[in-house]
């Protein structure tokens, strides 16, 4: 049975409380990840060949977030759950199979749970299964309405509009559903918002189908965390704290090793080989891959970076680098801006890197600022070593091969070339390329004066008795 699937994002998250008027609920990201993007990425798996997400409204932010994995149909008013559904009738309506519709703010349900209701829905051979769960508090949430003795679902009843009786009801709508996609737009078209909000309410539709005999099953969730949904910054730190622990325990039980899973805080987009062990208080989001046998942090924060293998970083950001196999980095090192990073290189204590490319074996121990530049294999660069990049307009390229020797204190004044097995000699300010096997230096001759240093400091003692 073809398969497909709605997610409902255009809800406006007033709650969230933000400055952005414009800021979408679902857009929030938790570990680097939109709360709307865990939903699709808990669907993908089930192979829906449409995935359609309704937005609304901060439209445009979500829009980009989910535009590579789904359609994206617009909700202009926010007229109910069942009018959003109905904005995607073009695509979807007259097709065969089954439909789930999810809503965009439950980052915390899994695949699993998904597959088990779409498995339900399918051996019951029902109209419609609805995910429900069982709450001692149910307030707030659509109840789910039995016949007394045959415990067969009659309708789902909003908050606002049950009668004092139901409104004891514990197991409730979820607000995920899988329907047979032909009925659920043949009964969507027969909803009227004459109910407590004046909404469209998909809901709706259950007691529509009840009516005309159609089978509507439920599949029960145990846990309730699952539908767990963001309405404001306190629900949305939990759910990260829960997102961080299922990750975190996901990679462990693969073979990479935390030392405190509590402080570590890595996105589920980031792969990590075996063997590698995560220091505290160490962060990995966006498309960032580890290797196999790195030590990494304590304190890395390390976004969209891939790093080989048997490296050591400590202490160090790492924003769109590459990095190879058996490195020492930092600590207190910050690359970015694509810089790549060959094998057997020491990048060391405040360093930073910008669009550099470190051949292997290049070292860079101390207190040095490379930017747009090559160096090239075993090449040193001394402690202080600076290549002045920025006219204040224009950012111009340095070139340095294998192995040269900065000496410390370098200035490399860029456009700028160092040919293979050139030097600068310490503190020299480089201004003019360096050919193959030639020393640079260009500072003043040092002059040594006899007795001078008794001169100048008699000369300080009588200035101060003066005062
Ligand atoms: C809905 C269900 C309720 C269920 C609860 C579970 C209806 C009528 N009620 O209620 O039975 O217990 O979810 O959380 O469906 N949305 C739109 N457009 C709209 C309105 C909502 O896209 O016009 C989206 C929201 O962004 C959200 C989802 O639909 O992702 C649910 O909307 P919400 O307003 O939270 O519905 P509830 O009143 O909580
Ligand atoms: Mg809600």
């Amino acid at each position: 049975m073809d398969r497909y699937a709605i997610v409902m994002a255009a809800g406006k998250g007033s709650r969230m409380k933000s400055l952005d008027e414009f800021h979408s609920k679902v857009s929030y990201p938790i570990l680097g990840r939109a709360l709307v993007k865990y939903v699709i990425e808990a669907v993908k798996p089930l192979n829906p060949k449409e995935i359609v997400t309704i937005v609304g409204f901060g439209g445009e932010k979500t829009k980009k977030i989910v535009q590579d994995d789904s359609k994206v149909v617009w909700q202009t008013t926010l007229d109910g759950t069942g009018h959003a559904v109905l904005q995607t009738k073009e695509i979807l309506q007259n097709r065969k199979g089954a439909t789930i519709v999810l809503c965009g703010d439950t980052p915390l349900i899994t695949t699993e749970t998904l597959q088990n209701l779409f498995k339900k829905f399918e051996k019951d051979g029902d109209s419609a299964t609805i995910l429900t769960t069982v709450m001692e508090k149910p307030a707030g949430y659509g109840r789910i309405v039995r016949e007394e003795k045959s415990k067969k679902i009659l309708a789902i009843k909003e908050d606002k509009d049950c009668n004092e009786l139901e409104k004891y009801i514990e197991e409730v709508n979820t607000g995920i559903y899988v329907f047979d996609n032909e009925l659920l737009f043949k009964y969507l078209n027969q909803i009227t918002p004459n109910n407590a909000q004046h909404e469209y309410y998909l809901t709706d539709v259950i007691s529509l189908m009840v009516n005309d005999n159609k089978q509507v099953g439920a599949y029960i969730l145990e846990d309730a965390e699952e539908v767990f949904g963001i309405n404001d910054r306190v629900q949305l730190s939990y759910a990260a704290k829960v997102i961080r622990k299922r990750v975190n325990k996901k990679l462990m039980l693969s073979g990479v090793s935390m030392e405190d899973p509590d402080t570590t805080y890595i996105s589920p987009d980031v792969e990590i080989g075996q063997d590698t062990v995560i220091l505290p208080f160490t962060t990995i989001t966006g498309k960032s891959k580890i290797g196999h046998s790195n030590l990494i942090g304590p304190n890395c924060y390390i976004q969209n970076s891939i790093i080989g293998n048997n490296n050591h970083v400590i202490a160090s950001y790492l924003f769109d680098t590459t990095i190879g196999d058996n490195n020492e980095v930092g600590p207190f090192t910050k690359t970015r801006a694509n810089t790549i990073i060959g094998n057997n290189c020491r990048v060391g204590n405040f360093v930073e890197l910008k669009n550099a490319i470190f051949d292997n074996g290049v070292k860079c121990a101390h207190l040095s600022y490379i930017g747009d530049s090559n160096v090239g294999e075993a090449t040193n660069i001394g402690c202080m070593s600076v290549t002045a990049n920025y006219d204040g307009v224009n950012k111009s390229h340095t070139d340095i091969g294998k192995h040269c020797f900065v000496g410390s204190g370098t200035i490399l004044v860029s456009p700028i070339k160092m040919d293979d097995q050139s030097f600068s000699a310490a503190g020299s300010v480089i201004t003019k390329d360096i050919c193959y096997d030639e020393l640079a230096i260009t500072r003043p001759e040092q002059k040594n004066i006899a007795g001078g240093y008794t001169k100048i400091r008699n000369k300080a003692l009588s200035k101060k008795e003066k005062k």
